[in-house]
C-alpha cells in the first residue's frame, strides 16, 4: 500500500479507538476526519505548486490535528501531536528518522502561524487555514486571517 494510504487507514484506525472515550470533544470526530482528507488535497496541491515533496506534505497535513483527536482539546493540541505523531509513523515503518521529525515538527508547529517555518511546516499551515475556511471555520487571529489571504490568493 502507498504510505499516505497507509498513513490514513492507520489514523482512522486509531480515531475508532479514540472516538468512545469518555470526554467531550472540540471539534467533533466527523470533522476531524474530512479535516484530514481535505487538507491532506490542499497540502498536496500547495506542495506541487511550490516544488516540495507533495507526498510528506500530504502525510503531514493528515497527522497534523493527531494531538486534537486523541485528547479531543484545541488547548496545546500541536504540542500534543509531537510524540503521537512519531509514534504512529514508527508503526508504520515505512519512513525513516528523518521524514518521521520533519512530518512530527510540522504538526508540533502549526499553531504558530504567525511564524514562517519549513516548507512542508508553511504547507501544513496554509492547508490548515484554507481548509478551515471551506468549513465556515471562524478565523479570528489576525495571523490566521493573513495566511487565509495569501493562500486564497495562491489557489484560486
Ligand atoms: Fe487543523
Amino acid at each position: 500500500m502507498k504510505r499516505i494510504m497507509k498513513v490514513e487507514s492507520l489514523l482512522l484506525k486509531k480515531i475508532k479507538q479514540h472516538d468512545n472515550k469518555d470526554f467531550e470533544r472540540e471539534y467533533p470526530i466527523d470533522f476531524e476526519i474530512v479535516h484530514m482528507a481535505s487538507s491532506a488535497a490542499i497540502g498536496r496541491i500547495l506542495a506541487k505548486k511550490r516544488g516540495v515533496n507533495s507526498e510528506i506534505a500530504s502525510i503531514a497535513c493528515i497527522l497534523h490535528d493527531y494531538g486534537r483527536i486523541i485528547t479531543g482539546l484545541q488547548e496545546n493540541h500541536a504540542n500534543n501531536a509531537y510524540e503521537p505523531v512519531k509514534e504512529l509513523l514508527e508503526e508504520c515503518e515505512d519512513f525513516t528518522e528523518e521524514e518521521i521529525e520533519n512530518i512530527a515538527n510540522a504538526a508540533k508547529n502549526h499553531s504558530s502561524k504567525n511564524v514562517i517555518g519549513t516548507p512542508i511546516e508553511e504547507i501544513v499551515k496554509d492547508a490548515d487555514v484554507f481548509d478551515c475556511w471551506q468549513y465556515d471555520i471562524p478565523m479570528n487571529r489576525p495571523e490566521q486571517k493573513i495566511r487565509l489571504e495569501k493562500v486564497i490568493k495562491e489557489l484560486i
